[in-house]
């Protein structure tokens, strides 16, 4: 039986705070096993003695995070959005960057929506890892502006865990959810071959580091799967560019007459990027920034 004699809260984070080497990290630990999540201010939170099981599960987890284990990967889960994904090694742990990269992918979803005649948008998340982009359209837009949302990836564990996250937010929405299809491949040359020309939305956050960069990359970047991040050279020989330059040629051939490909990059990618979907025969071509102002997102509109 657990019994509550040890350490308050604020005394537990102390103790981590030296273990992790992080109070702000510290705290998120313990509130983690408190199941008060990363929110603040919450009303409940325990001021007096905090039982056994309370007090070992917290030290356990922050010995993984001091063994330079994501804090993402500790806790198993980690918001994107609205959503909370699990997150384990066998992905990549979805970053803010990806968040903005979900609003102005949301935004031609409307936009292409509302020129679908009720259809509804067939969009296709290339490298879906967690599944974040294809559930962030999915729970956001819903039915009927999304009709299907086809999330590729080529690891059959990333998309384990997309599965599970696609089944928890199914249990929870319900049939609001548009048809969503996990799809093992690569890029998208996996969807089924019927969909070629059918396709109005491609959305995708594929892998933009280049080789050369990974040794440098902190520890607990190296932790995440090294080919959701590296990619070769581009064929002009921009470092890392080859994986947006294989999605967004093969958008070309998926998309249909008014489809959008909204592609997450470097910002020392977007000219060379921009350029090609140029040459590609894209008709409107723009990269969006992200929250600090670089450019991360190429969209790149089908004029046909
Ligand atoms: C940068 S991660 C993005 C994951 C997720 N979309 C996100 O934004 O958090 C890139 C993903 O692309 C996948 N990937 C790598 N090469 C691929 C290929 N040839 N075809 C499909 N997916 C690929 C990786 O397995 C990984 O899940």
């Amino acid at each position: 039986m657990s019994v509550a004699a040890g350490p308050t809260r604020g005394a537990l984070v102390a103790e981590l705070a030296e273990v992790v080497g992080a109070p702000h990290e510290a705290r998120f630990i313990v509130d983690e096993v408190l199941g008060l999540g990363l929110v603040l201010g919450l009303p409940n939170v325990p001021t007096g003695p905090l039982d056994d099981d309370t007090v070992a599960a917290a030290r356990h987890l922050a010995e993984r995070r001091a063994a330079g284990e994501p804090l993402q990967y500790v806790f198993g889960h980690w918001p994107f959005r609205g959503l909370d994904l699990v997150v384990d090694r066998r992905v990549l742990i979805p970053r803010p960057e990806t968040e903005q990269v979900a609003e102005v992918a949301l935004a031609e979803a409307r936009r292409l929506g509302r020129g679908a005649a009720g259809a509804g948008v067939v969009a296709v998340d290339a490298g879906t890892g967690t599944g974040a982009l294809a559930l962030a359209l999915a729970t956001e837009l819903g039915r009927p502006v999304v009709r299907e949302v086809w999330a590729v990836d080529a690891s059959p564990d990333a998309l384990e865990v997309a599965a599970a996250n696609v089944a928890a937010v199914r249990e929870r929405l319900g049939d609001a959810l548009p048809r969503i299809e996990l799809v093992l491949g690569s890029w998208l040359q996996a969807l089924p071959p019927a969909l070629r020309g059918d396709v109005d939305l491609v959305v995708s956050n594929p892998p933009y580091v280049a080789a050369e960069e990974w040794p440098g990359l902190a520890p607990e970047v190296r932790a995440e799967p090294r080919r959701a991040l590296v990619a070769g050279p581009g064929s002009d020989g921009t470092p890392g560019l080859g994986d947006v330059e294989a999605v967004l040629h093969q958008a070309m051939d998926w998309l249909g007459r008014s489809g959008t490909a909204v592609i997450e990059l470097a910002p020392h990618q977007a000219p060379p990027a921009a350029e090609l979907a140029g040459r590609l025969g894209f008709g409107d071509v723009r990269v969006e920034p992200d929250l600090a102002g670089r450019p991360r997102a190429l969209v790149a509109r089908v004029a046909r």
